[in-house]
């Protein structure tokens, strides 16, 4: 692992397969990185609603589904799309950079 002064690696790109999504640690951050029509995305693996772990949910149709009381997500932009959820899920710049994931500190 090693990081620019912007750019955090994650890990190599293959390791994220299309139309999937894996919780990885950042620095102390839990994320969920998301490989969805070709893009990747990355999200807090944290659901605003009461906290569930969104990498333990399902992707379907590009929504992310809370694995504790159903919440949905929308994947690219992190917008909520069912409660009980409020409140949207912040993403967090992500790139690929020589084959790998790397995303903004
Ligand atoms: S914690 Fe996600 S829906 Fe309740």
């Amino acid at each position: 692992m090693h990081a620019s002064q912007e750019w955090i690696d994650v890990a190599p790109a293959t390791q994220f397969p299309a139309d999937s999504m894996r919780g990885v640690e950042v620095e102390g951050r839990p994320l969920i990185i998301c490989h969805v029509d070709g893009d990747f995305h990355a999200l807090p693996d944290c659901c605003t609603h009461d906290g569930g772990e969104l990498s333990s949910g399902t992707l379907t149709d590009g929504e992310i589904l809370c694995p504790r009381h159903g919440a949905r997500f929308d994947v690219k932009t992190g917008q909520v799309r069912a409660p009980p959820a409020y409140e949207d899920l912040t993403r967090v710049e992500v790139r690929l950079f020589q084959d790998r994931v790397q995303v903004k500190r």
